[in-house]
């Protein structure tokens, strides 16, 4: 059997503080202290300077031969992600997660057929930042969806602190207010717009008493490490959804760190709101740092077969 290269330490890309190329940006700092203190090497990347299309000046604080990185900061869309890769790579390094990867989890048409069944039905089409589908093309889309009420977003994120004007759609069947729905929707993305347009059916969701109303899991390698409320979530309790079917969708996508928002529908059926690359996910302001540290710098070894929840809070403790 050939001998297997492990790295001697993780090395993780973390976004700089915009106004300190030396220091790791301040809401990512206590977690990137308990990566090194978990024996980890913390790298910095310029983000602004990636996003503005410069990458070799977003990666020139990276020493040559770094490997393989995980990165772990704020979104990167997925070209620029690309385009991320090949500048370490120029330099001996590269990405963990590969753009491929990165994309499948970070898209919602890349995760959507691995958790159809599991989360809202859904439909897209692609658009260019500031220009809204045409109508007809909407009124298509909406048709092989259920009837009812639906929810707008990009391949990435919502207008959800914008419901009712750019977000909530409340009978698929009146196209005008689709339309219009869906029109305010990219005007507000503006040159933001990840991809293109989704249409997801509407659900009711509960939240659990004195719990967060979704809750985030966090997988690593197809194994869930860590589970917090949202970080929107003004609790940090969060409530206990079975895990089983979610596992089998994450195997399914093959993405080696990625997150599931799961929420509470009003029959009880635990749903996906939400896939994420684990990379770019926010971390409940009461999550523990050195857990989550951990996953990355000790994220190998899986639990059992069969592990539920009740396993992995007791391999937390
Ligand atoms: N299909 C749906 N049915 C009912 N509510 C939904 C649906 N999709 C989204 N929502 C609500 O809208 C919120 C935002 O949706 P979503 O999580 O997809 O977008 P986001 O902008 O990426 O959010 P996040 O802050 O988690 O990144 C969800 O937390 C949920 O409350
Ligand atoms: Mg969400």
């Amino acid at each position: 059997m050939p001998a297997t290269t492990t790295p001697a330490t993780t090395a993780v890309l973390y976004c700089r503080d915009p106004l300190n190329e030396r220091r790791v940006d301040a809401h990512f700092a206590a977690e990137a202290r308990q990566v090194r203190e978990g024996g980890g090497t913390v790298l910095l990347l310029d983000h602004d300077a990636l996003l503005a299309g410069d990458a070799e000046r977003a990666v020139a604080r990276v020493p040559a031969g770094s490997g393989a990185v995980w990165y772990r900061g704020w979104m990167i869309p997925s070209g620029r992600y690309a385009e991320l890769d090949r500048a370490l790579r120029r330099r001996g390094g590269e990405l963990v997660v590969t753009p491929q990867a990165y994309r499948r989890a970070h898209e919602l048409p890349g995760w959507y057929e691995a958790f159809a069944g599991l989360t809202p039905v859904s439909g897209w089409l692609p658009a260019r930042p500031g220009q809204s589908p045409e109508p007809a093309r909407l009124t298509a889309l909406a048709a092989d969806l259920p009837p009812g009420p639906a929810v707008v977003k990009d391949y990435v994120k919502s207008r959800k602190h914008e419901w009712d004007e750019a977000c909530y759609v409340p009978d698929l069947a009146d196209s005008a207010a689709l339309h219009r729905v869906v029109s305010r929707f990219v005007e507000l993305q503006d040159e933001f717009l990840a991809g293109g347009v989704v249409l997801r059916a509407f659900e009711s969701f509960v939240a659990p008493e004195a719990a967060a109303a979704e809750v985030r899991v966090w997988w690593r390698d197809g194994v869930p490490r860590l589970v917090t409320a949202h970080p929107d979530s003004p609790v940090a309790e969060a409530g206990a959804p079975e895990l089983e079917p979610v596992r089998a969708a994450v195997e399914a996508l093959g993405c080696p760190f990625v997150t599931t928002d799961l929420a509470l529908r009003a029959d009880g059926a635990w749903r996906v709101v939400e896939v994420g690359d684990g990379q770019v996910s926010d971390l409940h302001r009461e999550a523990d740092r050195a857990v989550f540290a951990a996953l990355l710098t000790t994220g190998q070894a899986p639990l059992p077969p069969g592990a539920s929840l009740t396993h992995l809070v007791q391999h937390r403790a």
